[in-house]
């Protein structure tokens, strides 16, 4: 532990060391040496001295500082920023001023975001160990599930964040809105690690799980679909500011929150839940069901800022651009619903592939009208009301109070 007595004792040493700084070192080693001298006092004395040179080396360069190239650098820093000043893309304001805030809703998510924080090693695996060891544990169709979910996830959480990372964050122009995304970009580090805890915990052969993004059709046309968006934005080169790249970056936000993250993840999360449901897999549905509730989040904070950008620019959302958005939704649930059959060749877990389309097509309708588009399928109903209980709106709140009250006391989900 620091005591004063320790920065006293530095303060001692400092000066010492001041007191012989300008000295030149041969100066020293050409000195007799007084007898009876410790070989190591003298080793020290040579290191205190080369450490002063070195501490007023670093003192003299401060010296010569220029304060204002620096700042100078940071673009529009020169005066404090006004609410008026921001912008969700092409801000001229200074981005390190996180205040006054404009987009409260980025904010309240990040404040969410943290209070729902949680980790994968909380979650008992145990049970679903010594059931996925049973041979009689789960059907054929059961494990295809849950590998196949995890094959897909694995990778698909790497995609979400190296596009966060590398793509959205420096072309999004907003302090608040960066803040939320960094959390989020950690939050997709926590699934990936739960995925691979999952993985791990259950003693999978990793490179089939960890490779199902290349190898398995269905799983591979979804990540290649996503990727296709992130290609010329991840660009160390690109740059908003025309109609055509602001276009560009409004379609990456569509294809990676709307459909990757709002329609992508759907079959998986309905079949490894309705698994939790009935007893089987709790471990993983656990795991699951957070993973689930931070993706909503995502979701909702993806919708926010394409409509705050559509506000702020209205000339982008052009019929064109409609057209091209709901083309992707429309690709997307396409994507989706081939999964659910790859996945559900037959009826399993009292759900099968024809419930999952009407599912899927429930939830397309939802992403078109929540970007303001119209809906696309007649008289679609949700199949499994049980998946709109998880993740109702309207429930946030009550939800996150109950959920950090379970967490202090460590308790399990319940699956009603
Ligand atoms: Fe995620
Ligand atoms: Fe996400």
């Amino acid at each position: 532990m620091l005591s004063w007595e320790d920065f006293d004792q530095d303060e001692t040493l400092n000066k010492q060391a001041e007191n012989t700084a300008g000295q030149n070192s041969t100066e020293i080693h050409t000195k007799e040496k007084p007898q009876n001298q410790d070989p190591l006092e003298e080793i020290d004395l040579g290191t205190k001295k080369d450490h002063s040179r070195q501490i007023q080396q670093a003192i003299t360069d401060l010296e010569s500082l220029d304060i204002s190239t620096g700042v100078e650098e940071l673009e529009g820093s020169a005066v404090r920023v006004k609410v008026d000043d921001k912008r969700m893309i092409n801000c001229r304001a200074d981005l390190n001023q996180l205040v006054p805030f404009k987009y409260d809703w980025a904010w309240q998510k990040y404040l969410d975001g943290c209070a729902n924080h949680w980790m994968p090693q909380e979650v008992n695996m145990n049970a679903d160990i010594s059931l996925w060891k049973d041979p009689n544990g789960l059907t054929e169709d059961e494990r295809l599930i849950v590998k196949r979910n995890l094959g897909f996830f694995s990778t698909a959480d790497s995609l979400v964040a190296n596009n966060l990372v590398l793509a959205i964050y420096r072309l999004v122009t907003n302090p608040e809105c960066r803040q939320y995304i960094l959390r989020q970009a950690f939050e997709e580090a926590i699934h990936t690690h739960a995925y691979q805890y999952c993985i791990e915990s259950l003693a999978m052969d990793e490179g089939e799980i960890f490779n199902m993004y290349h190898e398995i059709p269905s799983v591979a046309k979804k990540a290649a679909w996503g990727l296709k968006y992130t290609r010329s934005i991840s660009d160390p080169n690109f740059k908003t500011g025309t109609a055509e790249t602001d276009q560009e970056l409004l379609r990456n936000l569509i294809a990676f929150y709307c459909c990757l993250e709002g329609i992508f993840f759907y079959c998986g999360f309905t079949q490894i839940l309705s698994m939790g449901r009935r007893n089987k897999m709790t471990g993983t549905s656990e795991q699951f069901q957070y993973i689930l509730r931070d993706e909503s989040m995502h979701l909702n904070f993806g919708i926010d800022m394409i409509n705050q950008i559509k506000l702020e620019n209205p000339e982008l959302w052009t019929d064109e651009m409609k057209e091209q958005a709901t083309q992707m939704i429309l690709q997307a649930t396409q994507l989706e619903i081939e999964y659910a059959r790859d996945t559900m060749p037959r009826g399993v877990l009292g759900m099968n592939a024809a419930m999952m389309e009407e599912y899927l097509e429930f939830i397309a309708n939802r992403r078109l009208v929540q970007i303001g588009l119209p809906e696309q399928f007649d008289g679609v109903s949700n199949p499994f009301p049980w998946m709109s209980e998880i993740m109702d709106l309207r429930k946030e709140k009550n939800f996150f109070e109950t959920r950090v009250i379970e967490y202090q006391t460590g308790g399990a989900l319940s699956w009603d």
